[in-house]
């Protein structure tokens, strides 16, 4: 027994990764409760999110609830056509405005009280016996939805609360903005498929999973003889291009119809690419289909993935149902598969004995092939530039780096 008043210690952490450089190692405390309330400041409510596409708010008065740096928010069509963001927060006692995942509305009414707020602008436009606030300063025009930064490229939508934060073109960069011109600025696209999947791990080990190629042929064999891994292509701001290409010899006949029988105008059967949007979105554009994938945060050790399948707006049935099947074929069985592993990393993250982990894999030129980890290392300098920390860990007392 120790003497009074002195604990033991009781386990001695794995020391670093040998002779590793630290900026190839990752370490735990980066998925810790401490580093998700440093990110919900430093990152969720700074940097610029893919919320959805503009097709799901087609008509005016249409409105889609979103969640942004964890507060509720709201994407919502206006009666002159603009796409607009609010905090889906009544201004009288705070409950949501609009408690539906989706709708269509005249005017947005709270269902607590029935205050009734704009479409288009957010204004409050009704308050049930307003006389009651004669004399108390109340004016409506001081109680208006709170706006949230909202603009579209292309059709997506992107949210930012930060006020301080740049354009969003110019935090996608000429480089994401070019690879976006084609085809997904010649389409008028529209979200057809909308999934939903929980799964219990930190945001950051499906932020790091898009980037991971090492993984494919092992947690989605199916893809080894079929997708041959293409070259990558680092961009500015953190983000991330692949080449898509399907094996035509590798694939049956109709997988291959599958996947080239509606190809996207001036696109090319089997061909593809995959953006990867710092920190968390992935656009993937097949010849087929395009699908977008996003992850929102919930806590430490819970996220949600969202997917969006997209077609061309007014394509007929039998295409439509070939843009789903190519999805269903190609893309649809990798969340679950990834979702599987990510749920045991997390466990294996939580391990106090055992803290560091490698993405070390591969050089650190601005192209290479799927499979090394450079990209995730990407992601982790980026990481690291919102944080601001110097390492690949968040320290004991965050408030040192403040
Ligand atoms: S909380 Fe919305 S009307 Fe009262
Ligand atoms: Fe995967």
């Amino acid at each position: 027994m120790p003497p009074d008043g002195q604990l033991p210690v009781l386990t001695t952490p794995v020391p670093v990764a040998g002779a590793i450089d630290p900026l190839r190692t990752v370490h735990n405390s980066v998925y810790s409760e401490e580093a998700f309330a440093l990110e919900t400041e430093r990152l969720f409510r700074r940097a610029w999110y893919l919320l959805c596409h503009d097709s799901e708010v087609p008509a005016s008065g249409s409105f889609l609830r979103r969640r942004l740096g964890g507060d509720p928010v709201l994407v919502l069509r206006g009666a002159d056509g603009a796409v607009r963001g609010f905090h889906n927060v009544c201004r009288h006692r705070g409950c949501l405005v609009v408690p539906e995942e989706r709708g269509c509305a005249r005017a947005l009414v709270c269902p607590y009280h029935h205050w009734s707020y704009s479409t288009t602008d957010g204004s409050l436009l009704g308050v049930p016996h307003e006389e009651a606030y004669d004399g108390s300063g109340f004016a409506r025009g001081d109680f208006g939805l709170v706006p949230l930064r909202c603009e579209s490229v292309h059709g997506f939508v992107f949210g930012c609360i930060d006020e301080q934060a740049p354009p969003v073109a110019e935090y996608l960069g000429p480089d994401v903005l070019q690879v976006m011109e084609s085809p997904l600025s010649r389409l008028a696209l529209e979200v057809f498929h909308v999934e939903s999947t929980p799964f219990a791990a930190n945001w950051k080990t499906f932020a790091e999973n898009i980037r991971d190629g090492y993984h494919v042929p092992f947690v989605h064999p199916w893809l080894r003889r079929s997708s041959p891994p293409q070259p990558y292509t680092l961009l500015g701001n953190h983000h991330a291009v692949q080449q898509l290409r399907l094996a035509r010899e590798a694939v049956t006949e109709e997988e291959w119809l599958t996947t080239t029988s509606h190809p996207l105008p001036g696109m090319e059967g089997g061909a593809g690419y995959v953006l990867t949007i710092f920190p968390d979105s992935l656009i993937i554009v097949r010849s087929g289909e395009v699908h977008t994938m996003t992850v929102t945060p919930l806590s430490a050790a819970a996220s949600t993935l969202e997917i969006r399948v997209l077609g061309v707006a007014g394509e007929p049935p039998e295409v439509r149902r070939a843009r789903q099947a190519c999805y269903d074929l190609w893309s649809a069985r990798q969340p679950p598969e990834d979702v599987e592993v990510l749920q045991y990393q997390q466990q294996g993250l939580a391990s106090r004995s055992v803290q560091v982990s490698l993405v070390a894999r591969g050089g650190d030129a601005t192209a290479g092939r799927r499979g090394d980890d450079n990209r995730l290392r990407q992601f982790w300098a980026g990481w690291r530039a919102y944080m601001g920390v110097t390492a690949n860990e968040v320290p004991p007392d965050p408030a040192v780096t403040r």
